[in-house]
Formats: structure tokens, C-alpha cells, sequence
């Protein structure tokens, strides 16, 4: 038998939450941030289930190469652009898009013939000084691409740093300033909206929406659950019980006895650990569900499994079955609890682990 351990992939709440972007989001088209392999969902099952997406965008090329090759027909939105004239070629085989966000991409397409009829995004830092051109260097960037005849279509993005910090309004209302000054009177489309923005600015909606983590059920919000968004949790990781031990009090568990139990009590070994993609940081007052009961874990993650308290689980036993994240017990709360986000618990799932797909 293989570890119990394996990731439940339900394609139904994918295209549910797709279906909350556009109730959102009624007027824009939607173009679902799939990169990271579908924030850790698998890319095309994740595509499949986003299948009326206006549009789908990502980083890696390949993965895009394959996302064209399995017959979609959107545009395709590489969110870094490309790195070097020989990628154009592929660019161009492929029809997909890139965003442009620095002088050396101007340089690269200036000097290629490979890049005939490219559709591009312009980038403009208006303030996560993360990718982009300087507002005061747009115009001239926008000017090479317009005067270029290798390229076809034009859009507008940037990029909001704190849409999902209720405290950093002012920040989200001095981007989009920027944003709205420089493209003023310009025709080509636009685009602004991460998931927080979606959900929280209507404003920054524009042509194009960039949804990522609420594709996956999570919220952005830190005082918002994503049931509370009206989001389905997609990716649920499912354990079991391997063994139980029953402690002494000043019996310590795990690497460098990290939990010490101060009475008797009965505790649960969980296959799964950080090589699967558990973060090692969650410490002891993590929760999970055991037998659908909350408990927490104790002790320090191990490299393929963690120790959980059964004190008031009496009907726990050796296969028991665990949930670490999903349905039950939302990723986020996890996330929180462990010190992190959510992106990073779903992206961080090790190919290790057996994915089952469910739904649509
Ligand atoms: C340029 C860009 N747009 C959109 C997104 C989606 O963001 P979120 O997952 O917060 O919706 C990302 C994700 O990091 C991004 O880098």
C-alpha cells in the first residue's frame, strides 16, 4: 500500500470561484493567473475546469507551450515577458503574449524579425517598484512598441502591492492615480485587478482582471474567510493515521523533543511532513482535523510526517483519516497559524504526493 497521504483536486469549486470573479467582475474579461502550475492545482486540470477564462496567464513558457498544444485558444499572458530573442520564436509559434516591462525587451524586439504580430502588455511601475517602467519612462516605451510593426495588439497593466490590506487604501487610490494619468486618452486596454482588488476595488476592474488565489478558494483577506467570499476551497490534502503513541507527562515528541506533554495523553502520526509540503514552521497549535474533529499538531514537522494530539479524539485509531488543509479546515487558517499565506502552503505541494481529481 503507498502512504496515505494524497491531494483532492475538486475541479467544481474551480469553476465555481471563476464563476465569483465574474460576479465581481461583470463587465471584465477574466484572465486566470495559472502560473506555479495553477498555484499547485496541476495546470491543465486547472485549465480545464477555467476552460471559459477569456484568457490565462502564467510565467513559465513551457507550461504555456503545453496550455497552447492541449488546444486552448485564449490569449496567453507570460506576466514576465520573455528573456531572450530565441524565446520569441517560440512566441510567435505559439501566439502567445508577453508583458514588456523593461528597456532590454524593447531592445530584444527591436532587433528580432522572429516577433512578427506580438501581442504585448506594457508594464508600468506605479509604485510595488516590483517590474514595470518608470511612469516618467512609459510614454517613450509605449511610442517604441506603437512605431514597432512586429507588434499587434497593445494593453495596459500594472500591478497593486497592498489591495489586500484594508489599512492601505490610500496606497491602492495613489497607484491607480498614477495608472489612470499616464494612460489617459490612450485606447488600448487595461488592466489592474488581483483577487483582492476584484473583491475589494471596483474600480481598478478595467478591461482585463487578473484573478489568482480566489481561482482557489482562498482568501486574500486577512479578516475575511473565503466562505465568507462565497469561495469554494479547491485543493484539500487528505492523511491518515499511522501510528499512535501514548505519552507520559515529560515525554517529549519528535526532532529535539520540541513538544513536552505535562500529563498523560494519547497522540496521532500523520503521514505527511515538510518533503510533501507541510511547512516545517508550523509549530505545535496548528490545526488539522482528525475523524473531522479539530486538533493541533505538537512538536516540529518532520521530513514525511507530524505528530497531532488525540486527547479529545477517544474514536481516533491507526488509519484514521486526517485533514491537514481544504475542505473543513481552510487553507488560510493554516497558513496564518503557521506564520505564512496560503500561495505558498498550495504552490509549495510536493509532486510526491498522489493527486486525485474530482468534479467536472
Ligand atoms: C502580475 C500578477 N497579476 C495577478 C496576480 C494574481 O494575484 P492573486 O493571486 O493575489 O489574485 C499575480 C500573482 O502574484 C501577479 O503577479
Amino acid at each position: 500500500m503507498s502512504r496515505p497521504i494524497h491531494v483532492l483536486i475538486d475541479l467544481s469549486a474551480l469553476e465555481h470561484n471563476l464563476s465569483v470573479v465574474r460576479h465581481y467582475a461583470p463587465h471584465a474579461r477574466v484572465m486566470a493567473v495559472i502560473k506555479a502550475n495553477a498555484y499547485g492545482h496541476g495546470l491543465l486540470h486547472a485549465a480545464k475546469a477555467l476552460k471559459n477564462a477569456d484568457g490565462f496567464a502564467m510565467l513559465e513558457l513551457d507550461a504555456a507551450i503545453c496550455l497552447r498544444k492541449a488546444g486552448y485558444h485564449q490569449p496567453i499572458l507570460l506576466l514576465e515577458g520573455f528573456f531572450s530573442t530565441t524565446e520569441l520564436v517560440l512566441f510567435k509559434q505559439y501566439n502567445l503574449s508577453a508583458v514588456i516591462h523593461h528597456k532590454e525587451q524593447l531592445m530584444m524586439l527591436a532587433a528580432s524579425v522572429e516577433c512578427n504580430r506580438l501581442d504585448v502588455f506594457v508594464k508600468i511601475n506605479t509604485g510595488m517598484n516590483r517590474l514595470g517602467f518608470a511612469p516618467e519612462e512609459f510614454p517613450s516605451a509605449l511610442h517604441s512598441l506603437e512605431t514597432n510593426p512586429a507588434i499587434n495588439q497593445i494593453s495596459l497593466m500594472t500591478h497593486l502591492a497592498n489591495a489586500d490590506d484594508l489599512t492601505e487604501k490610500a496606497s491602492v487610490t495613489k497607484q491607480l492615480q498614477c495608472f489612470d494619468t499616464k494612460t489617459m486618452g490612450l485606447k488600448h486596454l487595461r488592466s489592474l485587478a488581483n483577487s483582492a482588488a476584484i473583491m475589494q476595488y471596483p474600480e481598478t476592474h478595467a478591461d482585463w482582471v487578473r484573478p489568482g488565489i480566489m481561482l482557489y478558494g482562498a482568501s486574500p483577506f486577512s479578516d475575511r474567510t473565503a466562505a465568507e467570499l462565497g469561495l469554494k476551497p479547491v485543493m484539500t490534502v487528505s492523511s491518515k493515521l499511522i501510528a499512535i503513541q501514548n505519552l507520559e507527562a515529560g515525554d517529549k515528541v519528535g526532532y529535539r523533543g520540541q513538544f513536552q506533554a505535562t500529563h498523560a495523553m494519547r497522540i496521532g502520526i500523520v503521514a505527511g511532513g515538510y518533503a510533501d509540503g507541510y511547512p516545517r514552521h508550523a509549530l505545535t497549535g496548528t490545526p488539522v482535523l482528525v475523524n473531522g474533529q479539530r486538533t493541533h499538531t505538537l512538536g516540529f514537522v518532520s521530513m514525511d510526517m507530524l505528530a497531532v494530539d488525540l486527547s479529545h479524539i477517544e474514536n481516533a485509531e491507526l488509519g484514521s483519516p486526517v485533514i491537514l488543509w481544504g475542505k473543513g479546515l481552510p487553507v488560510d487558517e493554516v497558513a496564518s497559524t503557521a506564520g505564512t499565506i496560503s500561495y505558498e502552503l498550495l504552490c509549495a505541494m510536493a509532486s510526491r504526493v498522489e493527486s486525485r481529481i474530482q468534479g467536472t
